[in-house]
């Protein structure tokens, strides 16, 4: 059997991998989510574009956000072009750039890539003409990183401890001024005032993903970062209009949203990435995640991309395949908004079955567009769609299996 192990901290990508887990072929069979595709007449499959506003996307398959952590500054560099690039080539419908810092204190680590200069659009630009002109749709997630921020990179030889402000670190910010790891300064607790600058940051950065060139923009509001952490009863302890109740938790989120969405042209479509569960009894559920998504739907919101987790140490997290595709559906059911699953998506059969049966309108890969930029190409080869190969042109004239 192919057993392939997945490791990746939770701490950083939001992914529960206390201990990894392991997922393979077999298991895949045990998982009634990730169960054989059973075609429905007329419903789409895996390769049917789909339309979002303005913008079709050739397929469903999207490249899920994932920090590189390899800038400087915040400017992305060649790195990020060869990164988009090799996935655009390999058919990705929608490519979704990493968690980009709306303002330089909002990044994860002191190498994230930032969004918070007119000066940072040069280079980003290079990424979406790039992926444009391959046939992919680039997207940007805008974010913050709250009381997660001032870390060190996944590969430095201190991952994820806090950069000390000597050596470049800065001062977390976040609802309340409570840490959320063991180490680093309590963080600044935001005012009221300091809360809407933000809300203008989301704004201001969104404007310039236009001007980047990118034509999908999603927030950020996952994995315990400063959007997810206003949301979540675990890590917000407020006593004014941001804490409390569900309408004051929600408040940054819609209030972020309505920003963001005036400045957005009609055609662009508009994502939110929600922790749809923080897996802890008191936190953040799955029915408050469907009440948010009613609300953001009203007001302009196109996708919720469904993710979960990242607000407390303490979640059990039923990791495996498709393990986060419940939420999407539930709240696509319920809450009559397009959604896209993501999380332990590996398998083309098991993808196709996750649209075909109206789980989701789209699949966000991480790990697995990692190990294989091609993926879509083997999805369609493993699937046979009538619909064209997701190959370029340079590549597919010397295949037998797309050679005409
Ligand atoms: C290297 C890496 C970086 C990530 N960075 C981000 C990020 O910037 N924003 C985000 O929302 N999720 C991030 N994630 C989480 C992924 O987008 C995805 O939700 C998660 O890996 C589960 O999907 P997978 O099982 O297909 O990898 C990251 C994951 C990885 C592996």
């Amino acid at each position: 059997m192919n057993r392939r192990q997945f490791c990746v901290s939770a701490a950083s990508v939001g992914v529960a991998a206390t201990t990894g887990v392991a997922a393979s072929e077999g298991a895949l069979q045990t998982d009634g989510a990730a169960a054989a595709s059973k075609p429905v007449d007329g419903a789409p499959n895996l390769f049917t574009p789909l339309k979002l506003r303005g913008v079709t996307l050739r397929n469903r398959i999207a490249m899920s956000p994932m920090c590189q952590y390899s800038s400087e500054d915040g400017f992305a560099n060649e790195w990020h072009v060869a990164h988009h690039a090799a996935r655009a080539v390999g058919g990705v419908g929608l490519l979704l750039a990493e968690a980009t810092g709306v303002t330089p204190q909002g990044r994860i680590t002191p190498n994230c890539l930032g969004i918070w200069k007119d000066e940072h659009i040069p280079a980003l630009r290079k990424v979406t003409e790039f992926v444009s002109a391959h046939g992919g749709v680039p997207g940007i997630q805008l974010a913050h990183a709250g009381v997660k921020a001032s870390r060190h990179r996944p590969f430095h030889p201190t991952p994820n401890a806090f950069v000390p402000l000597e050596e470049g670190g800065w001062m977390p910010v976040g609802p309340t001024a409570k840490r959320y790891g063991q180490d680093g300064p309590v963080p600044h607790e935001l005012t009221a005032e300091e809360i809407r600058a933000i809300t203008a940051a989301f704004a201001a950065a969104a404007t310039r993903s236009l001007a980047a060139g990118f034509r999908v923009v999603e927030l950020h509001f996952a994995h315990g970062y400063l959007g997810h952490s206003f949301l979540s009863p675990l890590m917000n302890e407020r006593k004014d209009e941001y804490g409390g109740s569900f309408d004051n938790r929600a408040r940054f989120l819609l209030e972020s949203v309505r920003a963001v969405r005036a400045v957005l042209p009609d055609e662009t479509p508009l994502l939110v990435r929600l922790s749809c569960t923080d897996w802890v009894d008191g936190g953040w559920t799955l029915d408050d995640s469907v009440e948010v998504s009613r609300r953001l739907a009203k007001e302009g919101v196109d996708l919720i991309d469904c993710s979960s987790g990242g607000a407390s140490r303490q979640a059990q997290i039923p990791v495996g395949p498709s393990y986060q595709t419940p939420l999407a559906e539930r709240i696509r059911r319920e809450a009559g908004i397009a959604t896209g699953a993501v999380g332990l998506i590996t398998e083309p059969a098991q993808a196709d079955a996750i649209i075909a049966e109206g789980k989701a309108d789209l699949v966000l890969l991480g790990r697995e567009l990692l190990r294989d930029p091609h993926w879509p190409h083997r999805a369609w080869t493993a699937l046979k769609p009538a619909s064209p190969p997701p190959i370029a042109r340079e590549y597919a004239w010397a295949l037998p299996e797309t050679r005409r």
